[in-house]
């Protein structure tokens, strides 16, 4: 998960591969609470990570369920038959619709000392029709801030559950998704209805949470889409074991991928046709924009079929969520597309029409908005704008826009705060550029060179992370050939040349971190001794090693980004580099540096001794035939004798900043 303040996705030009997506956050929510009310155990398997997941079991075991979470498997042990807690509590629900609405019809139902809160966003979101219809049943309920949004405090209720309870349906279906959640716990020994009043919206998410409760020994009446019966006798009975499918919404985002980008395709696995979401429904929304689509029960197929994709008009109440994704594909479509019956984006994480109409506009697009309608013009060839594109603390935002990358313009696109993605999918980016490829011309590197103990490493790491660029320590490379070398017994010099190159071609060397792992073996330590560095110095005059180690430092070169440090990056390496920095420091300060860092780590060291290795290697680096170390034409020089880290950090930041 990329936690920096923007990510800058460089023109993407086509994509194919397989993406296995993280499990739905509605489903996810939904059997963590309905595991909760269950009397006995559940193993949720597949469950997403994500906030919203996080909030919800962070309520379940402040309410005392045994939580036991092992990766994406978590136990549940529920709270059926059990006592719950008589003490006051307070939730804290972040900006987790999700959890917080059905938790609160849960939690007024049952009755208790409970308070609930969230984000400033959270208490902007309306929760009055849920607390009107919860209130109508004797809830005890009040408003803590403004009336009609959360906080909220929930008291002991006095049930008066004779006749139907109104809801209306009109705002957000999760009101509704609540009530049918939490009445069971009160349905024992009657039946209870709910009246839905006004146009039910987003049905297929209802569909959801009956398909669920089922699963949970819950059999709701459907009357139409107007009334629900909750039969008397109603009883949580836990599944044992639920699979969470993966999330039909994020699917959109590939699903539109394999639409725009030209490639052999994309396979999604985790949702296909058989799933219970009804934002999979998404599917022929990008058929009838020109998709291409193979379907198996949890998988799907995508490629490009009509391009430009083609211009629609869709009503998308049936897929309110995933319908966002329609709006970045009309701007690859042939004539404009408008989306109606969407009044829901509008109290959404953010005004959702608001928003896409923003960031589309700041693309260069033509974009008309109603209350409840979006209208997206496609954007030529020639007319797409290099912006950054605000996400408003709204994954579905930031994850709509990176497709935006794809423009035939080759217009890079800015995505500000990527990790708002976490709400339903943290490695979002990650995945996408999994698939996805890009001229390696175009994919950034910036190069840092300079001396043995100038800092580079820490720098370049630092300012990978930054950026959220992959990093390369090619001086790792040669430590690691030489001490693969010396394992296999050869000299450090030019009579072991070929074998030694013949070693690096094909050295089964891995990053995991800070770690380096040769055949799968740990090395770190090894090869960062001094030692380490001087033998790596030894067989780095060697031509042909230098050679048969020029593909395994390009091939670091990936999306979005590379950071790479050394003594030739810039000069053979990555020669048309956009930002080449190379980096000094007297040799007396660099051996006080390398001296504190040994201290530091418990060995001895002298500090004399040290000037003189790094003097030596200095000398053996600069005045190699091949090779040499010396600052590129185009580098910038940076003298970090005297500045701290976080201020080299932050030049090299504005200077690329500066490139822009
Ligand atoms: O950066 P470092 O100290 O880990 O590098 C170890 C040795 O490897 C260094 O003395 C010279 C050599 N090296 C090189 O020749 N070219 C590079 N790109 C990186 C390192």
């Amino acid at each position: 998960m990329y936690a920096i303040p923007f990510l800058d996705l460089p023109p993407l030009t086509g994509a194919s591969g397989t993406v296995t997506l993280p499990g739905s956050k509605s489903i996810s929510n939904r059997v963590l609470l309905l595991s909760a009310l269950c009397e006995g155990t559940t193993v949720v398997h597949d469950l997403l990570d994500s906030d919203d997941t996080r909030v919800m079991l962070a309520a379940l075991r402040q309410l005392g369920c045994g939580v036991d979470v092992q990766s994406s498997t978590v136990t549940i042990t529920g709270l059926g038959g059990r006592a719950w807690p008589t003490e006051a509590i307070e939730f804290f629900m972040g900006n987790a619709g999700t959890a917080m609405r059905p938790l609160t019809a849960a939690l007024a139902v049952h009755g208790g000392d409970f308070t609930l809160k969230g984000v400033q966003r959270m208490h902007e979101r309306p929760i009055g029709d849920l607390v009107d219809a919860l209130r109508e049943l004797g809830c005890a309920i009040d408003y803590l801030g403004n009336e009609g949004y959360p906080p909220l405090r929930v008291r002991q209720p006095s049930m008066k559950l004779d006749k139907p309870i109104p809801v209306r349906g009109d705002v957000s279906s999760q009101f509704l998704t609540a009530l049918l959640m939490a009445l069971p716990l009160a349905a024992l020994d009657r039946a209870i209805t709910i009246e839905v009043v006004g146009e039910l919206i987003s049905k297929p998410y209802i569909e959801i949470t009956l398909n669920l409760l089922a699963r949970y020994g819950i059999a709701v009446e459907r009357q139409g889409w107007e009334r629900f019966v909750i039969p008397a006798g109603s009883r949580y009975q836990s599944p044992g074991t639920i699979h969470v499918e993966a999330d039909a919404s994020s699917a959109s985002y590939f699903i539109a991928l394999g639409a725009i980008a030209q490639g052999a395709g994309i396979r999604i696995n985790g949702v296909g046709a058989d799933s219970i979401q009804g934002d999979i429904r998404f599917v022929e929304a990008a058929q009838l924009m020109g998709a291409q689509v193979k379907s198996g029960p949890n998988w799907l197929e995508i490629t490009r079929g009509a391009w430009p994709l083609k211009g629609i008009t869709l009503d998308c109440n049936h897929i309110p969520d995933a319908a966002m994704t329609l709006a970045v594909m009309a701007l690859y479509a042939n004539g404009p597309t408008t989306l109606t019956n969407i009044a829901s984006w509008r109290v959404k994480e953010t005004d959702r029409i608001a928003a896409m109409a923003t960031e589309c506009r700041k693309l260069g697009a033509n974009v008309e908005e109603g209350p409840d309608w979006i209208k997206v013009h496609p954007l030529a060839t020639g007319r797409w704008k290099k912006t950054s594109i605000h996400t408003y603390d709204d994954h579905r935002v930031a994850m709509c826009f990176s497709l935006a990358a794809f423009n035939a313009d080759a217009v890079p696109v800015r995505i500000e705060d990527p990790k708002c993605v976490a709400k339903t999918f943290p490695d979002y980016f990650e995945t996408l550029f999994a698939v996805a490829s890009a001229d390696t011309a175009q994919i950034p590197v910036i190069c840092i060179d300079g001396p043995t103990a100038s800092g580079k490493g820490t720098l370049a790491s630092r300012v990978a992370a930054q950026l959220g660029y992959h990093y390369l320590d090619s001086g790792a490379l040669y430590r690691v050939t030489a001490h693969a070398a010396l394992q296999a017994g050869l000299t450090l010099d030019a009579n072991d040349e070929a074998k030694i190159a013949q070693l690096a071609r094909t050295l089964p060397v891995r990053f995991d971190g800070e770690q380096v792992l040769l055949s799968n073996v740990d090395v770190t330590d090894a090869i960062r001794s001094e030692q380490g560095g001087m033998n790596a110095s030894k067989v780095s005059v060697l031509p042909a090693v230098r050679e048969a180690l020029v593909d395994l430092q390009l091939s670091f070169r990936r999306l979005p980004g590379l950071l790479a440090d050394g003594r030739d990056m810039g000069t053979v390496i990555f020669p048309k580099a956009p930002l080449k920095v190379f980096l000094t420091a007297s040799a007396a300060q660099r051996a006080e540096r390398r001296h504190k860092q040994l201290i530091s780590k418990g060995f001895s060291a002298n500090i004399e001794r040290l000037r003189a290795d790094l003097e030596a290697r200095d000398a053996r680096d600069t005045s190699r035939a091949v090779a040499p170390l010396k600052p590129a034409r185009d580098a910038l020089q940076l003298d970090n004798s005297q500045l701290s880290i976080e201020a080299s950090v932050q030049q090299v930041l504005d200077w690329w900043q500066s490139r822009g």
